[in-house]
């Protein structure tokens, strides 16, 4: 081969090879990471990426110069000259992308590993809750529900975690298949009726990110949306702990607050008006009104208001559209619903 040819070659290759990079590169294609696990996954991303780059830039630099080299002129009707096969080079596109495959797929295996180990906790530290912190997540149509089993069972329609703790969300569905996914955590993972799963995440950076539903599970997929916060540790500790003492429901004295509390958590001042909790949402029925409403319903008043937090659709108030209320709440632990009742039947006293 003449030495302009390679020159030529490796200045279309260089050519295709910068213009692939400057799209991969210019353009943001993912977040920016919030979780250790991302990070690696952002690794294998560009692995694979600059690999295809070199690829392509070399196979577009190739087919260019052949168009341009060895194209036939208008008036040339003579047959091409006879070419064998060439062994040198047919190992060689053998090998190598062998080579390639092969590496990809031990870097993602190793990815893989590391991001669902889950550190256990050490003798010293068996009592520290956050050794990992383990959430249960709770997906239902159209809703997510976030439980600390270290912390009483606090419950949480947002997700809060702790920086740089390994945290172990296990999850669990109550009808169809949901699917867990913060774009920044780099992760998705389905809930699955009947079958436990579980995703790790390590937050390392602070801030405020989207969990979204990225399953088609119905009508309201779209709306399926929470938010995760990740806080500092202690600011995590004392919120948990906090959540602990007000939901505990064994705290005598505190059950208003407890109901208050668990009033905001689930999100229900998102749609309801309840003055007590000064919230005025207007999706769902007014809950200042719950004394007229469980009379029309001909029904007593705590007997009506647990009805309607744990099985939604039994009694749809006049005017509101059937299935709006997220039948999650089911899923609160008893302690809390009992308190929720009772903050919710002595505000309409
Ligand atoms: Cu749940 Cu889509």
């Amino acid at each position: 081969m003449r030495r302009g040819s390679i020159v030529q070659l490796v200045l279309l290759g260089v050519l295709f090879g910068g213009g692939a990079a400057a799209v991969a590169l210019l353009i943001p294609w993912l977040p920016d990471p919030a979780s250790e696990q991302a990070d690696r996954i952002d690794f294998v991303f560009w692995f694979v990426t600059t690999i295809c780059i070199a690829i392509f830039a070399l196979v577009a630099a190739v087919i260019v110069y052949s168009l341009l080299k060895f194209r036939a002129r208008p008036d040339d009707d003579s047959d091409g000259p006879p070419t064998h096969g060439h062994t040198g080079l047919e190992i060689v596109w053998t090998a190598v992308p062998a080579v390639l495959v092969t590496a990809i797929s031990i870097v993602s295996a190793v990815v893989l590993a590391r991001n669902d180990h889950l550190p256990q906790a050490s003798a010293a530290g068996a009592r520290d809750p956050l050794k990992p912190l383990i959430v249960k997540v709770t997906a239902q149509q159209f809703a997510w529900l976030f439980t600390y089993p270290a912390y009483g069972n606090a419950t949480s329609s947002t997700l809060r975690l702790p920086l740089h703790v390994p945290v172990d969300l296990k999850l669990k569905s109550l009808d169809v298949i949901h699917s867990f996914w913060v774009p920044e955590f780099g992760q998705k993972q389905d809930a699955v009726p009947g079958l436990d799963t579980h995703v790790v995440v390590t937050p390392k950076r602070l801030g405020t990110f989207p969990v979204i539903c990225t399953e088609l599970c119905g009508l309201g997929h779209a709306l399926m949306r929470s938010w995760t916060t990740v806080m500092p540790r202690a600011d995590f500790v004392k919120w948990a702990n906090a959540q602990k003492k007000a939901t505990g429901g064994g705290a005598s004295g505190g059950a208003t607050a407890a109901g208050k509390t668990i009033f905001v958590n689930n999100g229900c001042n998102g749609c309801h008006t309840f003055k007590p909790a000064a919230a005025n949402g207007t999706v769902g029925p007014d809950l200042d009104k719950l004394t007229e409403a469980a009379k029309k319903a001909g029904q007593p008043l705590d007997a009506f208001i647990r009805q309607s937090i744990v099985d939604p659709n039994a009694y749809i108030a006049p005017g509101y559209p059937k299935g709006v209320m997220p039948e999650t709440f089911a899923s609160l632990p008893k302690p809390q619903l009992d308190a929720l009742v009772k903050f919710l039947s002595g505000g309409s006293k």
